[in-house]
């Protein structure tokens, strides 16, 4: 199975904020938000695996910014790091001013996806080969964010954490 690079799984949804998809405040609706990183990401995973991919877990979510009603919404996700079926997804937010076309990172969050069969049964994914530092550092730390997802989940005991005791040790 060939090797792959971050940048082959990048996706790009840009988009604006309705009316129907803000809260009280006329800010964006988190759950709105959540659904629109979901497919990009899953896009991203499937780029990388070329198979039917499912969520297997939402590592991580940052809401920093408030996303005003007719922003134009951008979310990036690429794959940082692949594993023997399963593959973590960084995500990226940003929200353009419509006026004065700056831009503001509002949001970050990291999903994992593991790639499936017919049945449901995980499939084995292409390795990945981060290329740019950045890229090599979001790398070496998926395996600590996996084994903190896998104990949150209680899948893995925390004695068996290794990387995540390696931090306190
Ligand atoms: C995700 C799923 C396919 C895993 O199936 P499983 O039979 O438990 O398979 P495994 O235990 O072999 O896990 C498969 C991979 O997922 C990883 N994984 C499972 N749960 C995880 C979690 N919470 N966090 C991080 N990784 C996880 C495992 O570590 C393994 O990774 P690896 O092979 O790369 O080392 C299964 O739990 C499932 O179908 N879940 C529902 C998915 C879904 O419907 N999502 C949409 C929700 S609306």
């Amino acid at each position: 199975m060939k090797a792959k690079t971050p940048q082959e799984s990048y996706t790009l949804l840009t988009n604006i904020v309705l009316p129907s998809e803000t809260n009280s405040l006329n800010n964006m609706f988190g759950g709105e938000l959540l659904a629109r990183m979901d497919r990009v990401a899953s896009i991203a995973a499937r780029r990388h695996c070329n198979q039917v991919v499912v969520t297997a877990s939402v590592n991580q979510v940052s809401f920093d910014l408030p996303i005003p009603l007719d922003s134009v919404v951008s979310v990036s996700a690429k794959v940082s790091r692949a594993f023997r079926t399963s593959m973590e997804v960084g995500l990226e937010v940003w929200i353009e001013d419509p006026k004065k076309r700056t831009k503001k990172k509002a949001n970050s969050a990291i999903y994992t996806f593991v790639a499936v069969d017919e049945n449901n049964k995980p499939l084995v994914v292409p390795e990945l080969i981060p290329q740019t530092e950045e890229e090599k550092q979001a790398y070496n730390a998926a395996l600590r964010r996996k084994q903190l997802s896998l104990v949150l989940a209680g899948r893995l005991a925390p004695k068996e954490a290794t990387e995540l005791k390696a931090l306190f040790s």
